[in-house]
């Protein structure tokens, strides 16, 4: 998905249409948030266009700091039911099916009391760009084509994809335009890549350094083997940059290419396992 989507009002009201349109066909909602930012990554616009369940899930959970999740889960937990899930991985997705099922018994045994049959439940998927929408619905659609004992348990008709017999997903994910509120939010949306942001990648990597040298100071040590962090972020990747080789001609330190680096190895997980913002 593009990344760098600009949302402009015109963006926003499409995307907005087709949530309100998605939301009337389902009985509940998956919010799908990045666990590395689960603040920063929600758009709290999809409580005020719904009242139906939630199920909140965070994402990514192989990159972000299992503490900091543990955290981030007894939070979201006051509100709604949480799934902690890694869509690349391919974990937690049989945790969404039985929440979504409890969810709905006590609706499915009224229907089934009146003697009358429930439909299948009925899902979407909304997040901001780049949270993992496209991962989820793959993911999730491999999984059960392997479980399904060779008939086609899954069949893409129309826009609902069957998971089992009594769950489907719909195929196209609601895109919530991320919300910055403050500019911290900009900021973490741009270091996780969801967002382009309004800010060079120097000023960037300062911002990542400076929340790392706080919460992670030892896995900055362990890969940038530094012996210690005392210093400014600025002249942390001066040093970096020194250390690594990134020097430019007349031996000053190539201070720009270290923050790009810097910033490559946190969205690639190099740096360790981190989050952002806590609850
Ligand atoms: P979107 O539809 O919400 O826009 O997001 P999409 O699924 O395209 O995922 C965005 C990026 O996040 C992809 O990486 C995807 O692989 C990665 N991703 C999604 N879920 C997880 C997860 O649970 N753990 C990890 N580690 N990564 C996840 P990409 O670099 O853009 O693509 P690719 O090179 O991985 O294919």
């Amino acid at each position: 998905m593009d990344q760098q989507i600009h949302w402009y009002p015109g963006h926003m009201a499409k995307a907005k249409k087709a949530i309100l349109r998605d939301l009337k066909l389902v009985d509940i909602v998956i919010e799908l948030l990045d666990a590395r930012i689960p603040y920063s990554s929600k758009n709290s616009d999809i409580d005020h266009w719904t009242t139906k369940p939630k199920i909140v899930v965070f994402n990514k959970i192989d990159m972000a700091d299992p503490i900091a999740t543990t955290s981030w889960r007894v939070f979201a937990e006051q509100k709604h039911p949480v799934i902690l899930l890694n869509a690349k991985g391919g974990t937690g997705f049989k945790e969404i099916t039985d929440v979504a099922t409890k969810i709905m018994s006590e609706k499915m045994a009224r229907l089934r009391e009146r003697g009358r049959i429930f439909k299948p439940i009925r899902a979407v998927i909304v997040g901001i760009p780049n949270v993992g929408k496209s991962t989820f619905i793959n993911s999730y659609v491999k999984k059960t084509i392997a479980k399904a004992e060779n008939r086609p348990g899954v069949t893409r008709s129309n826009q609902w994809i069957r998971i089992n017999k009594n769950f489907e997903l719909l195929d196209t994910p609601g895109m919530l335009p991320p919300k910055i509120e403050n500019p911290q939010v900009g900021v973490n949306l741009a270091l996780t890549g969801a967002i382009g942001y309004n800010m060079d990648n120097n000023a960037l990597a300062v911002k990542l350094l400076e929340t790392l040298m706080q919460n992670y100071p030892n896995l900055l040590i362990q890969r940038y083997k530094l012996e210690s962090i005392d210093k400014d972020s600025q002249k942390l990747i001066t040093d970096i940059a020194k250390s690594r080789g990134f020097v430019l001609r007349g031996g000053q330190a190539d201070v720009n290419r270290c923050s790009n680096i810097i910033l490559e190895e946190f969205r690639n997980n190099k740096i360790g396992r981190i989050t952002l913002e806590l609850p």
